[in-house]
């Protein structure tokens, strides 16, 4: 059974999506929209050939080579420019940007991304690319909490606030356990801060009180 992680992943996607998994990896994601949402048209590509070499194995051990094409590719460099669906999963944010702003997204209708750090910035630099936030999750797994946000392209306006904590994820009071979580880390941040940091204190201190209403 693949992780919680990448089981909400794979509930964004649809059966006549056309999907790139881009850092497969493993290729575990790519193997269950093939066999559990009978996804019709995926490429599972990665920037390492070791990596790529693992998923390729994964895929022969299900006997999936004819479904799922692979492709050694920086970000969408190589991948053929027939899918309308790119999932993300498992970098950081920089790395998601930079993979996004060197591709072309014409086609492309679809982002389903997991980015380890930075959530504003990705929302924020991802909603300027032209799509908006449809679905957000929060999952709880290894002792930590990801994020999964499926966008669409389409224009919205966000907050900042929308855009650090999640537009979908603010609105939905079963995500106060994760709100409690970073309620925690704010305040563990809050006594290693030198006293000296005042404005940093400041912004501390305000981020303390809106997370201490939504952990309620
Ligand atoms: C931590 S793994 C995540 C694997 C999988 N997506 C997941 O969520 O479990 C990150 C993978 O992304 C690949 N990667 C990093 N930068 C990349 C890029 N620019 N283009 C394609 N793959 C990349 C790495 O080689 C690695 O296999």
């Amino acid at each position: 059974m693949i992780s919680k992680r990448l089981l909400t992943l794979a509930g964004c996607i649809n059966k006549q999506d056309k999907v790139v998994d881009v850092g497969c990896d493993h290729g575990y994601l790519s193997i269950y929209l093939v066999k559990h949402v009978h996804v019709l048209n995926i490429i599972a590509s990665d920037i390492n050939q070791n990596a790529l070499n693992n998923a390729i194995s994964n895929i022969k051990k299900e006997g999936l080579e004819k479904q799922i094409k692979t492709v050694l590719s920086d970000g969408l460099e190589n991948v053929p420019r027939d899918i309308d669906t790119v999932i993300i999963s498992g970098m950081g944010t920089q790395s998601i940007i930079n993979i996004l702003n060197k591709a072309e997204l014409d086609n492309i209708t679809k982002l389903v991304v997991q980015s380890n750090n930075n959530l504003f910035s990705l929302r924020q630099n991802i909603v300027n690319l032209g799509f908006y936030i449809s679905k957000e999750f929060s999952v709880y797994e290894n002792k930590k909490y990801y994020i999964i946000i499926e966008f669409l392209k389409g224009k919205k306006k966000y907050s900042k606030k929308e855009l650090e904590y999640g537009p979908l994820l603010l609105k939905n009071k079963e995500n106060r356990p994760y709100f409690r979580y970073l309620l925690k880390k704010q305040e563990e941040i809050w006594k290693r801060v030198p006293k000296n940091k005042t404005i940093l204190i400041f912004k501390i201190r305000r981020k303390i009180r809106f997370l201490k209403k939504l952990a309620r």
